[in-house]
């Protein structure tokens, strides 16, 4: 079994390279079943997430041929399946994007359930009264969704009753061929939200006013098929900027848009870090004592739910009391246990976390149970004196490219260790 294996207590130093972003990823390639041509998509992240999805297409019938590194070709033109493998499905949340691509394809769709990380409740409501929305009849039965509309799906007006990201791109997919317009209210403005819509009008959607909470989709005939360079991804540069803060040293991240991490850098810069902003890169600095702060994670553009256990490690290291609501999912303070294993001091009564600063992390055995849970424990890790070993790195490597070479690059000391017995166990330098 692997693990990562971390020697703690290294400034970091150098620059490194943030790649395409997960989130728009895990929406665009969906997306594609819905052009029904070829679409050739760049800068998509060497991660499981993104193998994942084109095994998935490729299973529909879709031809997938690589187009070098982080390039890849999609044709859907043939499809000749509309209810992907369950197992498959379940292994992510993005699968149910799968639906609003078939219904807007074909008009039917069968989709199991999603997976995806567990922060409690995650509900699809909005997505299903989207697609209502949208003349669809939708239902689940025995963990599959069944979504039909009797011949093309026709536009409607939809007012979210939550923010979601999901129900907001399932929505715009399926709308992109549907007759007349769709209104989607109360939508998500994230940047995966405009790299999809932005995606969609090159292949020759109509869709306006994604990033406002307010979307128009005019729906059209017929998508061609067209190129797309997907947008580096803010969520694995706010997490370099946490591994800075974190262990200190002087880092330049590149192929950034800094408009994408307004949020993030003002709140390291609030804690005492130095950041100097160029066109695509950033350059952090960290060798002084941070002084914590609080914080409420919202929906875009406020400060992000996928940032939050990475800079919880953090404010650990930070002077003073800080508090962390948590403003999106019910329960996503589940690394604080594992943090608790490496000196943390945190108190969590659900939607809030009360972070008291320590000295330093001590290395530890510990057990990634989500994506940025697992970069939380490295963030912490890279800090921490002594050794920590990392289970559960599967969740990590769902959503961060070559992790481990990006930190070493960065004299880090890192290492991806086989452990036949699967025994957490110390590993000699
Ligand atoms: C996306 O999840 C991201 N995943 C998550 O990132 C991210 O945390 C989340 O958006 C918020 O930004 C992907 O993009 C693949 P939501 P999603 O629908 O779409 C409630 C990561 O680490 N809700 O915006 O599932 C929901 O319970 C992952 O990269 C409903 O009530 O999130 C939550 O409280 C983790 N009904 C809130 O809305 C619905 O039908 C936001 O969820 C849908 C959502």
């Amino acid at each position: 079994m692997i693990k990562y294996v971390v020697n703690g207590g290294r400034e970091l130093s150098g620059s490194v390279n943030i790649s395409g972003a997960k989130n728009a990823a895990v929406a665009i390639i969906p997306a594609s079943v819905i052009v029904e041509g070829v679409c050739h998509i760049e800068n998509l992240p060497n991660i499981s997430d993104v193998s994942l999805w084109l095994d998935i297409l490729a299973s529909l019938g879709a031809k997938i041929r690589p187009m070098g590194p982080g390039g890849v070709e999609i044709d859907t033109t043939n499809l000749n399946r509309t209810s992907p493998s369950p197992e498959l499905m379940r292994k992510m949340r993005a699968s149910y994007y799968l639906i609003g691509a078939l219904l807007g394809r074909s008009g039917r769709a069968n989709v199991a359930m999603p997976g995806g990380c567990d922060f409690g409740d995650r509900p699809i409501d909005q997505h299903l009264k989207g697609f209502r929305a949208l003349g669809a009849t939708v239902g689940i039965a025995n963990g599959i969704v069944e979504a039909n509309s009797d011949g093309p799906l026709v536009g409607g007006h939809v007012y979210f009753d939550k923010v979601s990201v999901g129900a907001t791109i399932n929505v715009m997919i399926a709308a992109a061929k549907a007759v007349g317009m769709t209104v989607i209210e109360n939508a998500a403005k994230e940047p995966h939200i405009v790299d999809l819509a932005n995606f969609l009008n090159s292949m020759g959607a109509d869709i306006r006013g994604a990033g406002t909470n307010v979307i128009r989709i005019r729906g059209v005939s017929k998508l061609r098929g067209g190129s797309y360079t997907i947008i580096p991804d803010q969520i694995e540069a706010g997490t370099y900027i946490a591994a800075v803060a974190a262990a200190g040293g002087d880092v330049r991240i590149n192929n950034i848009i800094p408009k994408h991490l307004e949020s993030i850098t003002a709140k390291f810069k609030e804690m005492g870090v130095k950041i100097e902003e160029n066109d695509d890169s950033l350059r952090v600095i960290r060798h002084g004592g941070m002084t914590g702060t609080n914080i409420t994670t919202l929906p875009y553009p406020g400060f992000p739910t996928d940032l939050q256990p990475q800079i919880a490690a953090v404010l650990c290291l930070s002077d003073g009391m800080s508090v962390i609501t948590e403003g999106v999912w019910d329960n996503r303070f589940r690394y604080v246990e594992e943090l608790r294993r490496m000196g943390a001091q945190i108190q969590v009564d659900g939607k809030i976390a009360i972070i008291s600063s320590i000295k330093g992390f001590s290395g530890a055995p510990v057990c990634a149970c989500d994506l940025r849970a697992g970069a939380a424990l490295i963030v912490a890790a890279l800090a921490a004196s002594g050794q920590t070993v990392i289970d559960g790195i599967i969740h990590i490597e769902r959503g961060y490219e070559d992790i481990v070479a990006k930190l070493c690059e960065l004299g880090a000391d890192i290492r991806a260790v086989d452990f036949p017995s699967g025994n957490p166990v110390m590993v000699t330098a």
